[in-house]
């Protein structure tokens, strides 16, 4: 199979030699190539230029991209896509005045995703997830992971990475699956969480690590769930199975779970709705990416991480859409573009380097993904006409895509 994508108005995020990460000042630089082509063989970009350039291919399919846009597809570093029924109540609920932490208090929240997804066969999980994961392949996410979260017994949490795994083999897009047992303390260890830590350490850890499904591990750092010492115990245990954490902190408060995530070499940190000085401290120098996630903010109406202290400090900053049935029913990467942009007051160059080379990077496959550079995935949307790139975010809640290749092919 080969493609060849000519007359395109702007290809966006060329990189001629293989970049994974771009922090600071130079998230403001977006190569461009203007009347480009883009030659794909197979699953691989194998060659780009200017239309003047464009000679001696004899590709199976020539696609005529005319006023459009071309760039890789979103890399979306944090979803928890997989999970049974929905929280739509809860939804009203707020809209009646409830606040998140009060649904959670009364056995809502994540303990009520948990009660339905252990209640649902395997196969049913699977069909919900695969279509959930389909409609975001259409609307431009090329690489995703996704977390477990919603089982919070051995059985239901193993469950639901063999459905991530299942995904990840029989989907056409990248999925990077992620362990995070320690997401909400089950009922019935709500006398003796010490209990659920050993659970999670002691058989989940070294069960999923033998199975080889998870190489991440996460844990929602927050107060009412799992404090700095509980948050530290998980990632110590997971160490010795070599899972690299991806955690939740500095949503509704600030434990140190920053700096905890820097020290046991965090590939990224996740939230960051709050953030001080010494968290900018922690994340400087280390290998660790902030990832800031605008649909939570904007559906819960809390705030939204200060993207441009990150951004300002010299520190790479990601985008992701969080896409879950409690604080983010959504998982439109160009909306969550839009939104950074809007909200977190990124340039659309920066928001789009967020959602691309910076998300690849947050789920370690940015040498595979994220840009427009020859050897890499062939994973490219190609945008409706547009009069520049800068129209992504402008009109928002738009969707600006066309066609999408995923792997080499167009998609669906
Ligand atoms: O990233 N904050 C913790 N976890 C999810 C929400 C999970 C839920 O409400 O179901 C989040 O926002
Ligand atoms: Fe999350």
């Amino acid at each position: 199979m080969s493609i060849l994508i000519k007359n395109i108005k702007q290809l966006l995020q060329v990189h001629e030699t293989n970049v994974t990460i771009v922090k600071g000042d130079a998230m403001k630089q977006l190569p461009i190539l203007e009347n480009a082509y883009l030659y794909i063989e197979n699953d691989t970009i194998i060659e780009y230029g200017t239309m003047d350039n464009c000679e001696g291919f004899e590709p199976e399919t020539i696609i005529d991209a005319t006023g459009k846009v071309v760039l890789p597809s979103w890399c979306d570093s944090h979803t928890h896509l997989v999970y049974s029924g929905n929280r739509v109540g809860e939804f009203v609920d707020r809209i009646n005045g409830l606040s998140y932490e009060d649904i959670a208090k009364k056995g809502g929240g994540i303990l009520n995703s948990a009660k339905t997804l252990q209640n649902t066969s395997e196969d049913i999980i699977y069909e919900q997830s695969l279509n959930r994961l389909n409609d975001l392949i259409a609307m431009g996410t090329g690489a995703i992971e996704i977390k477990t979260g919603y089982g919070l017994t051995v059985e239901a949490e193993l469950k639901m990475l063999r459905v991530i795994n299942r995904l990840k083999r029989e989907s056409l897009i990248k999925v990077t699956p992620t362990l995070l047992a320690a997401h909400a303390v089950p009922e019935e260890y709500k006398t003796n969480k010490a209990a659920y830590l050993k659970l999670i350490t002691d058989e989940l850890i070294p069960k999923a690590a033998k199975l080889k499904i998870t190489k991440y591990i996460d844990v929602f750092c927050e107060k009412g769930y799992f404090n700095i010492e509980e948050t530290e115990r998980i990632l110590k245990a997971a160490e010795v199975y070599s899972l690299v954490p991806k955690i939740h902190v500095n949503q509704f408060n600030i434990l140190g779970g920053v700096a905890l995530g820097v020290n046991y070499n965090a590939k990224s940190v996740d939230h960051l709705e709050l953030l001080n000085k010494e968290d900018i401290k922690a994340l400087k120098g280390s290998e660790t990416m902030p990832v800031a996630l605008p649909n939570c903010s904007y559906f819960l109406g809390i705030p939204y991480t200060p993207a441009r202290d990150i951004i300002d400090s010299g520190l790479p900053l990601a985008i992701a859409s969080d896409f879950n049935p409690g604080s983010a029913p959504s998982g439109n990467m160009s909306f969550v573009v839009s939104t950074a942009c809007i909200k977190l007051r990124l340039t659309p160059e920066e928001a789009i380097n967020a959602a691309t080379i910076n998300g690849a990077y947050a789920m370690g496959i940015s040498n595979m993904y994220g840009s427009i550079t020859r050897g890499k995935k062939a994973n490219v949307l190609i945008t409706k006409p547009l009069n520049d790139y800068r129209d992504i975010p402008y009109y928002f809640a738009h969707n600006p895509i066309e066609q999408v290749i995923v792997n080499g092919q167009l998609w669906p």
